[in-house]
C-alpha cells in the first residue's frame, strides 16, 4: 500500500505572482496546492493604493483556472510617503490583509521601499491599532554590511527597536534564513511569527557557489551557512505555532537568472508541498507538517482554517528541468531532481 498523508489544505503566506503574461503562467501552480496566498505587492509600479490592490486581485482571479477555488490575500507596499488612512481603508474594506515593509534597495522592485522605519511610524501605529499584520523583509541594505550578515543586523538595528516601540504590532518576519532569526522569533511574544521557504530548508550557501556559480539557487535573503539551515529545519518541524509556510516563490525567466547580473528569486510553486514534505519526513516530523502548512498561518492571521483536505502520496516525483510559463522558460527549484512525495490533490 502506498503511504499517504492527508492534511487540511495549506495556504502560502508569501508568494510573488507577478503580472501580465507571467501572472497568467504561474498562478495555476500556486492555486493547485494552496487555498489562499499572501501576494507580494512588488510590481512595477508597486501596489500602494486600495484601487491598485483591488485591480491586481481582479487580474489574479482572472488567471486562476476554471474550477479551482483560490483566494489571493492582498498586501499594500509601504513607502516613505504612504498615507496611513489609505492602509486603514484598504484593511477595513477587506482589500488588504497585510502591509509589506521592504527596506529600500533590499531586493527586486524595492526602490520605492522604506528608507527608515521612522518614516512610516504613523502607518505602523494605525496597523497596531487595527490588528493588521506587517510582513517584513528583514535585511538592512547599507553597503558596508556584509550580505550574509544583513538579516542578523536587521534584527538588532531595526526589528528589536521597532517591537520595543510598538509592542502590539503583529509582525511576520518573512523568509528567515538564520539561527539568529529563529532565536529572536522564539523569544518574542505571540504577535511575532516567521515564515520559512523550502529553499532555506534544503540548501545552504554552498549550493550557490560550489562547483560554479548557480544562479537558480540565488534568492534574497541569500542562503546562509549550514548551521543556519539546521536551525531553520528544527524551527519549521518543531510544532511551534510561530513558524509557518511561506514559499517566497519568485519567478524570473531563465534568461534573467542566467545573466551577468542575475535576478534574485527561486521559483518553487509547482512542487512546493513535495519540497516541504521531504524536509518533514527527513526530520521525522510528519505529525507536525499540517501545523506548519495549514494551521499556524491562519491562527496568526486570525482567519479560519481551510475545510477541504489535500493528499500527498509517497511516490517518486520527477521535477522537470524547465517549465514553460508566460511564453517564457522558468527553471523550478529542485530542477532535474526526484522527490519522494507527490501531491495528488
Ligand atoms: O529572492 C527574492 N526574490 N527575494 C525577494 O525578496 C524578492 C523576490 C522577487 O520579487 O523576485
Ligand atoms: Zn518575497
Amino acid at each position: 500500500m502506498t503511504q499517504t498523508i492527508t492534511i487540511r489544505r495549506p495556504d502560502d503566506w508569501h508568494v510573488h505572482l507577478r503580472d501580465g503574461a507571467m501572472l497568467e503562467g504561474v498562478t495555476a501552480f500556486t492555486a493547485r496546492q494552496f487555498a489562499r496566498a499572501i501576494v507580494m505587492p512588488n510590481l512595477t509600479p508597486p501596489v500602494t493604493t486600495v484601487e491598485a490592490g483591488e485591480a491586481y486581485r481582479t487580474r489574479i482571479m482572472a488567471a486562476v483556472p476554471e474550477g479551482i477555488r483560490f483566494t489571493p490575500l492582498m498586501t499594500c507596499y509601504l513607502t516613505d510617503n504612504i498615507d496611513p488612512e489609505e492602509v486603514r481603508r484598504g484593511f477595513a474594506a477587506g482589500v488588504f490583509t497585510a502591509a509589506k515593509l521592504y527596506p529600500a534597495g533590499a531586493t527586486t522592485n524595492s526602490d520605492s521601499g522604506v528608507t527608515g522605519v521612522a518614516n512610516i511610524r504613523g502607518v505602523l501605529e494605525v496597523m497596531a491599532e487595527i490588528g493588521m499584520v506587517l510582513c517584513v523583509h528583514g535585511e538592512v541594505t547599507s553597503a558596508e554590511i556584509d550580505i550574509f550578515d544583513r538579516e542578523a543586523v536587521f534584527i538588532e538595528q531595526v526589528l528589536a527597536p521597532l517591537l520595543a516601540d510598538l509592542p502590539d504590532l503583529k509582525v511576520v518576519f518573512e523568509h528567515i534564513t538564520t539561527e539568529d532569526a529563529v532565536r529572536f522569533v522564539e523569544a518574542a511574544p505571540a504577535n511575532v511569527a516567521a515564515t520559512i521557504t523550502p529553499q532555506h530548508l534544503h540548501i545552504n550557501r554552498n549550493a550557490m557557489l560550489v562547483g560554479g556559480m548557480r544562479p537558480h539557487a540565488y534568492c534574497l535573503p541569500v542562503a546562509k551557512r549550514e548551521k543556519h539551515r539546521l536551525a531553520l529545519r528544527r524551527a519549521a518541524t518543531s510544532g511551534s505555532a510561530k513558524f509557518f509556510l511561506g514559499t517566497d516563490s519568485a519567478p524570473h525567466t531563465r534568461a534573467a537568472k542566467e545573466s551577468a547580473c542575475g535576478c534574485a528569486g527561486i521559483f518553487n510553486a509547482p512542487y512546493a508541498l513535495e519540497s516541504y514534505l521531504a524536509v518533514f519526513e527527513a526530520e521525522n516530523a510528519l505529525d507536525h507538517f499540517e501545523g506548519f502548512a495549514s494551521l499556524h498561518g491562519p491562527a496568526f492571521y486570525g482567519l479560519p482554517v481551510n475545510e477541504d483536505m489535500v493528499t500527498l502520496e509517497q511516490r517518486e516525483c520527477a521535477i522537470p528541468d524547465t517549465i514553460a510559463a508566460g511564453g517564457d522558460v522558468l527553471v523550478p527549484f529542485h530542477a532535474g531532481q526526484t522527490l519522494g512525495w507527490t501531491f495528488s490533490g
